[in-house]
């Protein structure tokens, strides 16, 4: 056994050298659009989102969207009213709603002219809804040619320039917290290679936006004037004319490489410093776990099979005290075995998705592809997840099969559905943008009941034709005494101490990824998140593995839960940071904001539980089985 857990860390070790990720890695999705001189270059708005302001210790405000032409914003529409453009399920269910817009911009034309887009009269219970958003950091969101408009922006620490996707809405820095300032002017700048004469392709986008006050009838030069930004009464109307200058300039970056500005990885050495912190929690892990598992047990097996040789009557001890109880049957084999299948199912799905990162095939240009992977992926191993359940559940003596094919292929998918429709709920009473829509609600259900529920059938089936495993002991007639067990080993105490490795082991990558989560910012270290998922795996296996040998030691027998339980432990201190995250990296202003970070986070908690936990469950369920198949039982 601990040949194999040496195993493991050796090509942990191993992975670990061949990781040269701290440059963000994709395969650049389509094929280039090649543009000619004069050719029209499309637009695109999406959702508007909030952002991080620039300074340090910014907080997020808000955590709801807002599409780009709600009625609120009065911004200018193209003729003939807006169009929606064809999106990714997941590009649809991380809330981009993108439109077509009024901008006509044509390749290499109209350098440096400055031109109107429209003029508009907010009214002054609107100014005041613009006012609001800008004071949340609200951030506009364009896209052209598959690239974001974007910021240019220094990274402070290594003096690297890289472009921040989206732009501010308006300005409440400084002196005009109170008064914040709409952005009502865009210098765009394209960046455009042009690989052979005549070929030109779009390489970067930067937008800087301005605010241009005074007479909001005449075309100045579009330069705007310190002492007067455009300010929006929330007293009676407003005008306002919206400007952009388009500005073209070569560049070097050729198209293959056009993402890697965007995908700046702030302070790589921060994920160093977590997975090298992963690293040694797994190596320690490891080795004490080999060491007692191998030492002691081994110990033992020799000591138990020797005194049985030389007939001395002698009185067992530890764990194999208990072989005639540790495979009875545990309390709810059928709710037990629904969360194996599940979080196995969950299992694959997180797998084979970080495979696909790791290869590469996430393209940032391909929008919402990791969701939609996901998704997919969850899909197709319902099998996975109908087949696990049932061999655990006949393993377990379960014998109502059907109920427990019906279950599995149901429960989870009706528990995280009816979260995400009650945020829905919150979103829509927002007025927000990234409530789901109709249609892609009935093509998740269609997915579900079309796809996943019939192949977890199938599983199920599979499952209980390969019937039950057999255990290499028998189960005793009347069940032992449980002795009073130490505190630590209580389910409460276990379940939070065996929680704190695999969370420790991940809880930096972690702020990263609730970052790009929550606060939009972009997440491309796959690297990094892939080998941190094996070694929490990992982790939580040896850990799950460990505490239920204390427990059986300790003659308390009924581990089954007991090790979904500690396995799932890493969840609550998940939970536990979210809060903390709340508390120290957002302020959310709006009562649907809070309600949705906590729907989220639960949602979050609860699919880790069940990976986690059934990690931990699987792991134990074969080491015991191996434990008590080494010993001699008269
Ligand atoms: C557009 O104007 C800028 C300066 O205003 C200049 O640097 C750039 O080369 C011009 N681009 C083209 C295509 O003429």
């Amino acid at each position: 056994m601990s040949r194999s857990f040496t195993r493991a860390c050796l090509l942990g070790g191993i992975l670990v050298s061949l990781l040269p990720t701290t440059h963000a890695f994709y395969l650049p999705g389509a094929a280039p659009h090649d543009y000619a001189e004069g050719e029209v270059v499309d637009l695109y708005v999406n959702a508007l989102t909030p952002m991080l302001a620039g300074h340090d210790n910014a907080k997020l405000k808000s955590l709801i969207n807002y599409d780009y032409y709600d009625p609120r914003f009065h911004f200018c529409e193209p003729e003939g009213g807006p169009h929606k453009e064809p999106e990714s399920l997941g590009s649809i269910l991380f809330g981009d709603r993108i439109f077509n817009s009024p901008y006509d911009i044509r390749m290499l034309e109209g350098n440096g002219t400055c031109k109107v887009l429209c003029r508009n009269t907010i009214s002054g219970e609107d100014a005041k809804f613009i006012n609001d958003r800008i004071k949340e950091d609200y951030a506009l969101n364009w896209l052209i040619d598959g690239l974001p408009a974007a910021e240019a922006k220094v990274d402070l620490k290594t003096g690297d320039l890289f472009y921040d996707m989206g732009f501010n809405l308006g300005d409440d820095e400084g002196e005009r917290a109170e008064t914040p300032a709409l952005n009502n002017h865009y210098e765009i700048v394209f960046r455009y290679h042009t690989p052979k004469p005549g070929i030109h392709r779009i390489v970067g986008v930067l937008v800087w936006p301005a605010s241009i006050g005074g007479s909001q009838d005449t075309l100045g030069d579009c330069t705007p004037n310190q002492n007067t930004p455009l300010i929006l009464r929330e007293t009676g109307e407003n005008a306002v004319q919206y400007t952009y200058r388009i500005t073209w300039k070569e560049s070097d970056t050729p198209w293959a490489t056009r993402w890697d500005n965007y995908l700046h990885i702030f302070d790589p050495r921060i994920h160093w410093f977590s997975l090298i912190n992963s690293i040694v929690i797994v190596v320690f892990l490891c080795l004490m776990v080999g060491m007692i598992l191998y030492r002691t047990v081994s110990r033992d097996i020799s000591r138990y099979n020797a005194i049985d040789l030389s007939e001395d009557v002698q009185e067992d001890w530890g764990w194999k005290l208990v072989h005639g109880e540790v495979f009875r049957r545990p309390r709810n084999p059928m709710i037990l075995s629904v969360l194996v299948g599940n979080g196995a199912q969950l299992c694959a799905m997180v797998g084979v998705t970080l495979v696909f990162a790791l290869l590469g095939f996430l393209s940032p240009s391909n929008r919402g592809s990791l969701a939609t992977v996901m998704m997919v992926c969850w899909t197709l191993f319902g099998g996975v997840g109908g087949y696990i359940s049932s061999r655990v559940y006949t393993s377990l003596g379960g014998e109502n099969r059907s109920k427990n094919s019906f279950l599995t292929a149901t429960v989870l998918p009706a528990v995280v559905f009816a979260i995400v429709f009650l945020l829905n709920l919150f979103l829509i009473s927002a007025g927000s943008s990234g409530a789901v829509p109709f249609g892609t609600m009935l093509l998740i259900v269609v997915l579900w009941f079309g796809i996943s529920a019939p192949l977890s059938l199938i599983g199920s089936y599979l499952g209980a034709r390969h019937g039950a495993i057999r255990h290499p002991v028998r189960v005793n007639q009347i069940p032992r005494q449980i002795p009073q067990i130490p505190r630590y080993l209580q389910p409460w105490a276990a379940t939070l101490l065996a929680g704190i490795l695999p969370f420790g082991a991940a809880f930096v990558e972690l702020y990263f990824v609730m970052s790009s989560l929550f606060a939009s910012r972009a997440y491309y270290a796959f690297g990094f998140l892939a080998l941190t998922a094996g070694v929490v795996a990992l982790t939580t296996a040896t850990v799950t593995i460990l505490f239920t040998y204390f427990l059986l030691c300790a003659e308390e027998y009924r581990w089954h839960w007991r090790a979904f339980l500690t396995g799932g432990g890493s969840a609550f201190w998940l939970l536990a940071y979210g809060v903390f995250y709340w508390a120290s990296r957002l302020s959310l202003d709006s009562f649907s904001s809070v309600m949705l970070y906590m729907g989220y986070l639960l949602l979050l908690a609860l699919l880790d539980f069940l990976v986690t936990g059934t990690i931990g469950f699987l792991a134990t369920y074969w080491a015991v089985r191996r434990l008590y198949s080494a010993i001699r039982i008269d």
